[in-house]
């Protein structure tokens, strides 16, 4: 028998939403709606399909393994914003997913600790098991980060401290305050990891964008993705915001051709398609708002979103989230229970576009009605 570290035997898989075409094939489905995973309604720009087209041509060549063209670009796209980074400061990844992989086995050792909530985004798990790095998982407290018990959690071997804001499934955040806190208090030879895939939605006054703080704090290692708001989850891209000196380490470990050539040119034409970018975040915030305004005709308990999905309690008994979920499903809805975070009796919605926004609004009524 081959021998396997115990680490990796006590992984359990992650499950991903299931592709439409799987949830069709198996129910006998015509027309379903994934409200599942968060992904961009509005489908894929234009622009970006006719950047893929053209650079379909090239296959037969290797990617640019230093992404010169898309660091570029994304240079341009943050000082559009007023946000000063050099491409030396960019580390590229198959998805954010990648980057945060990449940063942990760069950067914490077997011996030293991981931080990171017990309701936040499952990867950071997985990825310490798959490494052999300890963590230690902070609950979340009234259905936030706790920065505070952040802070308490933090020991000598405390080697990186990731964060997620606005953070998935709860879609709740940390503001400014709680952020500058957890900066002062965290040691200097510490990581501090700040996934930031929803940002684009996030539009509170006191939501701190961590890219301003780095003037004042080098340990940083900001993780941003194209899947969400640039609506390109199915080419995997996203990147990280760092040191020049972190990003070197980072390079040395990804695989050296870890982003694809498609995924670069679309990842260039999405960050230049600003008028879709303006699009998804006002059809995020309309179905966000319609959603409330269902739930509290309902008199469903939801948490309030900064991302582009919402969370929404669907009954007392544990059981009403996976239930709430097949029956959704069944009828051709696709939304995803949320047990596995700790939210038995509450399904997470992603927002959609009006129609099946409308759909999914219909079917939880009936659901509801028993
Ligand atoms: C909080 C968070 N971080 C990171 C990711 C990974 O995104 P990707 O690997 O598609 O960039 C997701 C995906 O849903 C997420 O919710």
């Amino acid at each position: 028998m081959v021998k396997v570290r115990e680490s990796i035997k006590a992984i359990i898989p992650y499950k991903p939403g299931k592709p439409i075409s799987e949830v069709e094939r198996e129910l006998g489905l015509k027309e379903t709606v994934k409200l599942a995973s968060n992904e961009n309604p509005l489908g894929v720009s234009p622009k970006v399909v006719e950047a893929v087209r053209e650079a379909a041509l090239e296959l037969n060549f290797y990617p640019d393994g230093n992404a010169f063209y898309l660091k570029n670009a994304l240079v341009e796209y943050h000082k559009n914003r007023g946000e000063e980074l050099t491409p030396e400061e960019i580390v590229v990844g198959n998805g954010s997913n990648e980057v945060i992989d990449i940063a942990i086995r760069t950067l914490v050792e077997p011996g030293e600790e991981l931080i990171v909530s017990q309701q936040a985004f499952i990867v950071y798990e997985l990825i310490s098991k798959a490494a052999g790095i300890e963590f230690k998982l902070v609950p979340q407290k009234d259905n936030r980060l706790d920065i505070d018990g952040y802070i308490a959690a933090i020991t000598p071997k405390t080697k990186m401290i990731c964060l997620v804001n606005p953070n998935n499934p709860s879609g709740t955040y940390y503001t400014k305050d709680d952020f500058e806190k957890l900066l002062k208090a965290a040691p200097k030879e510490a990581i501090v990891l700040i996934d930031e895939a929803y940002v684009d939605f996030a539009d509170a006054p006191d939501y701190p964008n961590s890219i301003n703080y780095r003037d004042k704090f080098q340990n940083m290692i900001i993780c941003r993705t194209f899947s969400k708001a640039f609506g390109i989850s199915g080419v995997r891209l996203g990147y990280g915001i760092t040191t020049a000196e972190i990003a070197d380490y980072m390079n040395r470990v990804r695989e050296p051709f870890n982003v694809n050539s498609i995924a670069q040119v679309a990842g260039i034409a999405a960050l230049k398609d600003t008028e879709y970018l303006k699009k998804a975040i006002e059809v995020n915030k309309a179905g966000k708002e319609y959603y409330y305004a269902e739930f509290e005709k309902l008199g469903l308990e939801y948490l309030p979103s900064l991302g582009n999905f919402i969370l929404v309690k669907v009954g007392d008994d544990p059981k009403s989230g996976m239930e709430c979920f097949d029956y959704l499903l069944k009828r051709g809805v696709i939304v995803r229970p949320m047990g596995g975070y700790g939210y038995p009796n509450w399904v997470r919605i992603s927002i959609g576009l009006e129609d099946q926004n409308k759909t999914c609004i219909k079917v939880l009524e009936e659901y509801l009605k028993g």
